[in-house]
């Protein structure tokens, strides 16, 4: 029914705040006071349906992201679109349609089971609600299951009250010590092939309706598309991260002391990340910076990249341009974010500017400069290096609390501390 409307709904324009892209007229749907949306059509019933579909199928990614930063009326469905739409992270994305799905369906639950095809089971990928955590190991077959017969028939499947069900597969409850009153079942598809079930259990109030299977439906096909592009995103992912490896390594070999520099100041960094509670995709994009901080290091000759005593002020300043070396190289790749090569070219600058190659100061230095500064140094003075022996860690820390907040952020050394002290 939904896709049905959806031909016949065709979109004529767009309202954001007072700036309308396309054509208006007196057919909108109103998603709160700042959007709009104009139609072909009168809709009037599944309005909030309809809105989501229009936000995933019918609006470019850039208004989309404009939708998204607006304040919305219902922020949860919208902090978990933003969500599906910007991550990648296969288990981050089914777990916030999880969530959408139990707030949109008002129900206590909810599962999403992928078939297990060396067993023929249904196993529990992700769960949410009374049950989770209890019922991931068991094996839900598909011939005496709700699930399974949702599998098999490639149907949504809509049972209100369990007992009067043969089907219902009792195992998972007396496992979980969790009863459920009712479900609702909904094929998930790979490329047309079935690959598993989205489940909701124990409505709240009422049954589960047709227009909860409408719900359903449309979370399966957005499970569906985003399975076919996480599995595409981690086949590249894990060839881009092997080649970027491979690239540091080889950054790392130039130097005669320190073959595991930029791996180090990588696996550091996200872990200060991790503790100052980032997401994963920034997480994911400092990993890479950490790795290729140095990258620029491949324009600086031997001679003076290893020199064993001090440098002349001329071989001062062409060891520092590999900051811009690094940024200029990595800003030609077009599928790196911009935070990369701005973590090469920013991580030898200081809060009050007496860093290099600009002297930025404070807030003009970026997140990801201002974390990979402190790692870079953090490892190269409790590493061994040509002109000196290793640091003991504890007094390393000791200089990084000293200089800040004068040269570091306090909360990257306390995080840094945290990590390495723990
Ligand atoms: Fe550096």
């Amino acid at each position: 029914m939904i896709n049905c409307l959806m031909k016949e709904m065709k979109i004529v324009g767009l309202q954001i705040k007072q700036e309308v892209y396309g054509e208006k007229n007196e057919k909108a749907i109103t998603i709160d006071d700042n959007i709009k949306i104009y139609t072909e059509i009168e809709i009037k019933d599944l309005e909030k349906i309809l809105t989501l579909k229009n936000m995933f199928y019918n609006i470019s990614q850039d208004k989309a992201e404009e939708i998204f930063s607006t304040k919305c009326h219902n922020k949860n469905i919208l902090e978990s679109v933003n969500l599906i739409t910007e991550n990648f992270k296969l288990e981050s994305i089914l777990k916030s349609i999880e969530e959408t799905i139990r707030n949109l369906l008002n129900s206590d639950g909810a599962a999403i089971l992928l078939y297990n095809e060396e067993k023929d089971v249904l196993n529990f990928y992700v769960t949410s609600g009374g049950a989770s955590g209890k019922i991931e190991t068991i094996d839900v077959p598909i011939d005496d299951s709700i699930a399974g017969e949702c599998f098999l028939k490639k149907e949504t499947i809509i049972i209100n009250d369990t007992t009067k069900s043969k089907k219902h597969f009792k195992k998972t409850d007396e496992k979980s010590k969790y009863h459920t009153r009712n479900l609702i079942a909904t094929p998930l598809f790979f490329e047309n092939e079935v690959i598993g079930v989205l489940e909701a259990v124990n409505k709240k109030k009422g049954k589960y309706t047709d227009q909860d299977k409408e719900i359903m439906e449309i979370f399966s096909s957005l499970i569906s598309n985003k399975l076919k592009n996480s599995k595409v995103y981690d086949d590249l992912s894990s060839t881009i991260k092997g080649l970027i490896q491979a690239v540091a390594t080889a950054i790392d070999l130039r130097d005669n002391y320190t073959h595991t520099h930029s791996k180090n100041v990588s696996v550091l960094a996200v872990e200060i990340a991790k503790k100052l509670g980032y997401n994963d995709s920034f997480i994911e994009e400092l990993e890479i910076a950490g790795l290729l901080h140095d990258v620029g290091k491949i324009g600086i000759p031997d001679n003076i990249l290893n020199k064993p005593s001090k440098l002349t002020d001329e071989e001062y300043e062409i060891i520092k341009s590999h900051t811009i070396i690094g940024a200029n190289l990595l800003s030609d790749i077009d599928f790196l974010s911009k935070n990369i090569p701005l973590g090469a070219l920013e991580h030898h600058e200081k809060n009050d500017g007496s860093g290099y190659p600009t002297g930025k100061k404070g807030n003009e230095i970026s997140l990801f400069g201002k974390i990979l500064a402190v790692v870079d140094i953090y490892d190269a003075l409790t590493a061994k290096r040509i002109y000196k022996e290793p640091w003991p860690k504890e007094k390393v820390l000791k200089i990084l609390e000293k200089d800040c907040p004068k040269k570091f952020d306090c909360e990257i050394v306390e995080a840094l501390k945290e990590t390495v002290m723990a």
